[in-house]
């Protein structure tokens, strides 16, 4: 490396929110304090103008905000007509809130294996978990990198299932030309502050193409209600609040740039990490990554986090474990073994430093370190 990065470049964070905020903050402010003028702070203006905004940016028919992804993902379920008695599959390697909403909607998660290059659920594995029960699949665009949608799409047209898409890492992730969310039944966003569209607390929304799912989960999503004190069919309370709406309005309009710049940064990676050794994440242009994290694999992981850590590197992991390895979910009847590359997955994949404002001096300082540890360690934590 040409440039040996200076004293505050070595400062590294996993994630900081506080270089973007200092950047909207003038923004941020005047919508909080016009939702505080305005006196209205369920259900007004800023959700439905937000709800419209969110739904044009997606290239979806409609969208409903509600209180978190997790939410998003049930109120879809069950608006799609999905409850007790129903077999839900999702990738076995997802985060836990994906299986826990599935429950939530009333049905059984059933997990199925995942392709090992693109951490998502590998089409050719679904149909083998599919029962005369099952009703639905949700893919989950992990990490911010689209499923394989074309065989998923013709596996539930083939046995009339349901698609509801976690897009909950994935806002503006692109497949085959067509935004994730808006190729399945439904699309479920988590809207939690360190998604690439993050708001100032929980918040979440659904998009669909149908109309009549939209007015279903705008419905279910306040007590079932069309209009105020008449419950036409069974809901909750999961409202996005104006607030939320009114911050998220203003972070959507810088999304499309934050989006690039994680694009940018995660290929800055790629090239000073080609020779590495780690498994780089895989770049398809099928796939319209948006980087929600960057991901490598690496064998001895928790070592070389430590060793990474020691030289001012902090990583993550998203997740150590498969959701079958939960003691919640040992009631799925899976045990180790039934997933091979979601057990890989998840004991060698690391989470590199990536945010729209991270300098390009601290990756190649993480770089550096990393390509330092490689050398210092031989054949310990190399995957390729
Ligand atoms: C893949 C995935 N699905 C669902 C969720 C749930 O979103 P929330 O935390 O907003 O409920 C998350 C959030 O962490 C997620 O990463």
């Amino acid at each position: 490396m040409k440039r040996l990065a200076g004293k505050k470049n070595r400062e590294m964070e996993f994630f900081e929110l506080k270089t973007q905020y200092r950047r909207i903050e003038k923004q941020i402010k005047k919508s909080i304090e016009s939702v505080f003028e305005s006196g209205s702070f369920i259900l007004g203006e800023n959700v439905s103008l937000f709800e419209k905004e969110f739904a044009e940016f997606e290239n979806a028919e409609g969208c409903v905000g509600v209180a978190s992804g997790t939410e998003a993902i049930q109120i879809a379920l069950q608006a799609n007509g999905i409850g007790k008695g129903d077999e839900v599959i999702t990738a076995a390697n997802t985060a836990v809130p994906t299986v826990s909403a599935i429950e939530c909607a009333g049905a059984r998660p059933v997990l199925a294996e995942i392709c090992i290059e693109s951490y998502t659920i590998a089409p050719e594995k679904i149909e083998e978990k599919i029962t005369e029960k099952t009703r639905a699949i949700v893919p989950v665009h992990l990490y911010g990198r689209s499923c394989d949608m074309k065989p998923i799409l013709e596996i539930a047209e083939k046995h009339s299932l349901k698609v509801i898409e976690d897009c909950a890492q994935a806002h503006g992730a692109i497949y085959n030309g067509k935004k994730t969310g808006t190729m399945g039944n439904a699309g479920c966003f988590s809207f939690y502050p360190t998604k690439n569209l993050g708001a100032y607390g929980d918040a979440g929304a659904i998009v669909s193409n149908d109309k009549k799912i939209i007015e279903k989960a705008g419905m279910m999503r306040a007590y079932g209600e069309k209009k105020r004190h008449e419950s036409e069919i069974s809901g909750m309370n999961s409202r996005l609040d104006e607030l939320q709406a009114a911050m998220l309005r203003v972070k959507l309009k810088h999304l499309g740039k934050w989006n690039d710049l994680r694009r940018k940064k995660a290929a800055f990676y790629g090239k000073l990490l080609e020779k590495s050794g780690l498994a780089l994440p895989e770049e398809k242009s099928s796939a319209g990554h948006v980087y929600h994290l960057y991901v490598a694999r690496a064998g001895k992981r928790d070592l070389f986090r430590e060793k990474l850590l020691e030289k001012g590197i902090p990583t993550a992991v998203h997740y150590p474990k498969p959701v079958h390895f939960h003691p919640a979910f040992r009631y799925l009847g899976n045990k180790a073994g039934d997933f091979p590359n979601a057990e890989k997955a998840c004991s060698q994949v690391v989470s590199l430093p990536l945010y729209p404002e991270l300098p390009n001096e601290k990756i190649e300082f993480a770089c550096e370190k990393i390509i330092e540890t490689m050398k210092q360690n031989p054949n310990s934590f190399e995957t390729k």
